[in-house]
């Protein structure tokens, strides 16, 4: 067994980490943590640690770690057929049972599913056949992609532009052209306070509409969007947000793309977050929870009237020029099956929807009247807390206190991970499905005692 000593070092040395402040973790200025093994909600780490996953991963482990009865499925697939591709008409049983099990919990409407690897490669998938589809249709100019800041649909190059956030963009020469962003669906940040959600959710769909007028509609493609911002800031859409955008994006003959990677099979405490909001998009993009994480794998599920135009650009063009080596891959498919017989056999789904609100609940009850919390929000199993300088003056700390940071950090220590969002102190929490109540209060107890070490309330009254 290799120390932590030489272990921590290769580290340093040798692993490119994604999301990494390189030059710090280089110099062993930033904390590295090498992961061993996990059970239910909880990691554990090489320094005996162990910590309640309060983010389930990167919100993917949703039927929580060390489910043998996925570990069995993947190493059965592997004994049985390692691999074979999918192209020209190749399947193995378990990526055609696979699409069988995702359009059976997909919206009515949608027909077929694609499947890659990650949430990224499958919106790369979206917007090809997003311009497939119009040129088929012999509308050409009709290509650009609106996306929403604080959007995140991945970091690839398309994608990478699709995600509304500065730290994907700057230095990367991004977004590309043909991508433009529109307004984010946040109320708590909206531009004049006397809004009411209703009149913020017209007021965004009218920016939307001003959008594609300005862009001119017949160059307008596409819109994507998740049905709850995720790593933009877990923010819910205000109410009627996602009737008055689908009103715009139908006058003007715009494609939607639910990117439910963070959303699908669940975690808003349905099985898909278009059934939740009443969505009905062209595209669903699907990664994490599809296999909960046990395999890579992700799909774009494509609706029926979409498929008939690809199919009659075959008819003209010949075989679709797009596919992965990795397409389907049956140790994922297999991974996949598993994980949604797990999830529907335990009725997960209905738990995240019943410990989620009770999480968000108790999150609220226990920060109620912190001077620097200024916003307790979620939706099924995922929450937020957003701190500011001055919530009524809405008034944000400086990015330099890292207040999310050292808030998550304090957690850690208290054996709780969170996550700390990307643009601004916001601490997110998206648990494996199977939370009970008891590790809710923990999770609650640790970002009490976190806050109010960063921040002590009577300090700052
Ligand atoms: C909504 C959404 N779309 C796409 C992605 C990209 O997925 P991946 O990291 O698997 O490429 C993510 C990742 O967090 C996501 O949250």
């Amino acid at each position: 067994m290799l120390t932590n000593d030489i272990l921590d070092r290769w580290d340093r040395e040798h692993f490119f980490h994604p999301s990494t402040h390189l030059g710090q973790f280089a110099r062993g200025e930033a904390p590295n943590r090498i992961v061993t093994g996990a059970e239910g909600c909880h990691i554990v780490d090489r320094d005996g640690n162990r910590l309640l996953d309060a983010f389930a991963g990167l919100y993917c482990v949703n039927v929580g770690y060390g489910r043998q009865e996925i570990a069995e499925a993947i190493a059965a697939q592997a004994r049985q057929l390692a691999y074979y591709h999918a192209y020209v008409g190749h399947g193995t049983e378990a990526s055609i049972t696979l699409a069988h099990m995702v359009l059976e919990r997909a919206p009515a409407h949608m027909g077929k599913v694609y499947f890659g690897l990650g949430g990224s490669d499958a919106n790369e998938t979206n917007i090809k056949l997003v311009w497939y589809y119009n040129n088929v249709l012999g509308r050409p100019e009709k290509k650009k992609i609106i996306s929403r800041w604080r959007g995140y649909h991945g970091s690839g190059l398309i994608t990478g532009s699709l995600t509304g956030l500065k730290l994907f963009h700057a230095k990367f020469d991004l977004p590309l052209d043909r991508i433009v962003h529109t307004e984010a669906p946040y109320y708590l940040r909206r531009p004049d306070p006397s809004m009411s959600e209703e009149a913020f959710a017209t007021w965004c769909a009218d920016q939307l509409d001003a959008l594609i007028e300005a862009e001119g509609p017949e160059t307008v493609a596409a819109f994507i969007g998740e049905p709850v911002l995720g790593t933009g800031g877990i923010v819910p859409p205000p109410a009627s947000y996602w009737e008055k955008i689908q009103a715009v994006l139908r006058r003007h003959d715009v494609l939607l793309i639910a990117d439910e990677v963070v959303t699908g099979f669940g975690r808003l405490g349905t099985m898909m977050g278009s059934e939740h909001y009443g969505l009905k998009p062209d595209l669903i993009t699907i990664a994490k929870g599809l296999t909960s994480a046990y395999a890579p794998l992700s799909g774009s599920i494509v609706s029926k009237d979409m498929y008939e135009v690809l199919m009659r650009g075959t008819d003209e063009f010949g075989p679709i020029g797009h596919g992965w080596t990795y397409s389907a891959h049956p140790v994922g498919a297999a991974a996949g099956v598993a994980n949604l017989e797990l999830i529907d056999r335990l009725g997960l789904v209905a738990n995240a929807g019943e410990v989620g609100p009770y999480l968000t609940r108790g999150l609220a009850e226990a920060l109620a009247g912190h001077p620097h919390v200024a916003e307790v929000r979620g939706a099924g199993l995922l929450s937020a807390v957003e701190l500011m300088a001055d919530p009524g003056a809405r008034r944000f700390f400086e990015a330099s206190d890292k207040v999310g940071a050292r808030i998550v950090a304090e957690m850690a220590a208290r054996g709780v991970i969170a996550r700390a969002m990307p643009e601004g102190d916001i601490i997110g929490y998206a648990p494996p499905f199977c939370l009970t109540r008891d590790e809710a209060d923990t999770i609650v107890a640790a970002t009490r005692d976190a806050v109010e070490a960063v921040l002590p309330a009577k300090a700052t009254v």
